[in-house]
């Protein structure tokens, strides 16, 4: 399959002020083969983060893009990822989510392969004929595997750029969020799955749209304000009602290239990582305090802004979101079929920060953004009703034109989806071989 018969999905024209997509592109199972082959078998794509494979012989078990993988970090400390397939008869290797190892054997017929991927146990190996050569039956890795700061990406492609080139601008923010963290962060413990019965593309589309939050969320929103104003209430303040900034139409979308995209602005609520809130407690004031005052004397008054003041939503092209708002969230997808999607999220923390901020994190991450908290599943419902929406015949396209042609773009634009579908066309239709 190439990209001819792909062509005319989008229909693009800034001097009109029209952005559309064909509505086929999510649910068109010809797309979505396309989509694995032109896309989820060239692009970077996340893997793991490093901290989850701390000690040599640490591994996880990772599905991607529908390929099983091993995440392990062999005995010299390096990382590697590699195809969880035996090389005997196919089956699984690794059959537990996560543990520690000195090799691993397959269930089947007992090959042994070290963390590298060697072989290094046949059972009655002299049976097998001249031909036989262990060296090349180890378990195959995968073609490229990099990281920047901690995240690890793989690379289906021998022939893709570096991850450094691929992820153009998105290193400035990840610099950003792991230099706020004043040196390393770490994934908490657990993750969140479940599955959307939804196309894949419309979860990046609302992890950056602003436009939708406050209708969407509003029960959030008010939840907030109430409990932001009964802490003040209970602390003595004045104004019981000061309930911090309200969620406006403020902020901006900054396209990082490749299809990737940020939006930012001035966080509603309060931020662990030196923006007090009354949620925190009155105890942890000074704290906050103190980290924000580090940050000024260590990279300046603009970059601490940023790091303290900012929440921001990044999308990966094509199916990773790191959420910088009050806890930082890490997401990705895995597409399953045309309309399904498994979704996991992982909570990125700073490594030393107080105990009664990893909480004030915790809480957020599990009340906000969790598949039990309040906005995942309105978000899960208002997917999944798009999707459902689309069987209605004779309405073929979806409009995202919010704010073409003007000189800013805020988050409740959507130039980040527009830069995001372009770049998913591209990929589509073949007109970008190698990404760079
Ligand atoms: S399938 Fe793994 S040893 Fe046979
Ligand atoms: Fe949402």
């Amino acid at each position: 399959m190439n990209g001819a018969g792909f062509s005319g999905l989008l229909l693009d024209d800034p001097a009109a002020g029209v952005f559309r997509y064909a509505r086929t592109a999510l649910t068109s199972p010809d797309i979505f083969a396309r989509e694995h082959e032109a896309i989820f078998s060239k692009v970077w794509l996340y893997l793991g983060h490093e901290s989850e494979i701390r000690r040599p012989g640490d591994y996880v078990r990772r599905t991607v893009a529908g390929r099983p993988l091993i995440f392990a970090r062999n005995k010299t400390g390096e990382v590697r990822a590699l195809y969880n397939t035996c090389t005997h008869r196919g089956a699984t290797i690794c059959r537990q989510d996560a543990g520690n190892a000195k090799a691993f054997q397959c269930f089947y017929h007992a090959w042994t392969f070290d963390l590298d991927g060697a072989l290094i146990g046949v059972p009655d190996e002299q049976s097998y004929g001249p031909g036989f050569d262990r060296s090349e039956m180890g378990l195959k890795p995968v073609a490229k595997c990099e990281s920047y700061r901690g995240f690890v990406f793989v690379c289906f492609d021998p022939y893709a750029c570096s991850l450094i080139a691929y992820l153009a601008g998105v290193t400035d923010y990840l610099d950003l969020i792991v230099d706020s963290a004043e040196g390393e962060m770490e994934i908490v413990l657990g993750s969140n799955q479940y599955t959307i019965r939804a196309n894949w593309k419309l979860l990046a589309e609302n992890s950056y749209d602003g436009y939708h939050a406050l209708p969407t969320h509003e029960t959030y929103f008010k939840y907030v304000a109430s409990m932001e104003a009964d802490a003040r209430k209970k602390m003595g303040e004045i104004d019981p009602t000061a309930a911090g900034e309200s969620f406006t139409a403020t902020g901006e979308a900054i396209a990082l290239g490749n299809g990737h995209a940020v939006t930012q602005k001035i966080a509603p609520w309060g931020r662990p990582i030196a923006r007090w809130s009354p949620l925190f407690g009155a105890e942890t004031r000074d704290e906050v305090a103190e980290v924000r005052r580090r940050l000024v004397a260590r990279y300046g008054e603009e970059r601490a802004r940023l790091m303290a003041d900012m929440s921001r939503n990044m999308v990966i092209f094509p199916n990773l979101v790191v959420n910088d708002i009050m806890a930082v969230t890490v997401r990705t997808w895995d597409p399953l079929q045309v309309d399904e999607m498994r979704v996991t999220a992982w909570h990125l923390a700073p490594t030393r920060e107080s105990a009664r901020m990893r909480e004030a994190r915790l809480d957020n991450f599990l009340t906000f953004l969790g598949p039990g908290g309040f906005a995942t599943p309105d978000d899960v419902e208002a997917l999944e009703s798009c999707q459902q929406g689309f069987a209605a015949d004779g309405v073929t396209h979806s409009d995202i034109s919010r704010g073409v042609g003007c000189a800013t773009q805020r988050p409740v634009d959507e130039s980040q989806m527009r830069g995001y579908w372009r770049r998913w066309r591209d990929l589509v239709e073949g007109r970008v071989e190698v990404p760079a």
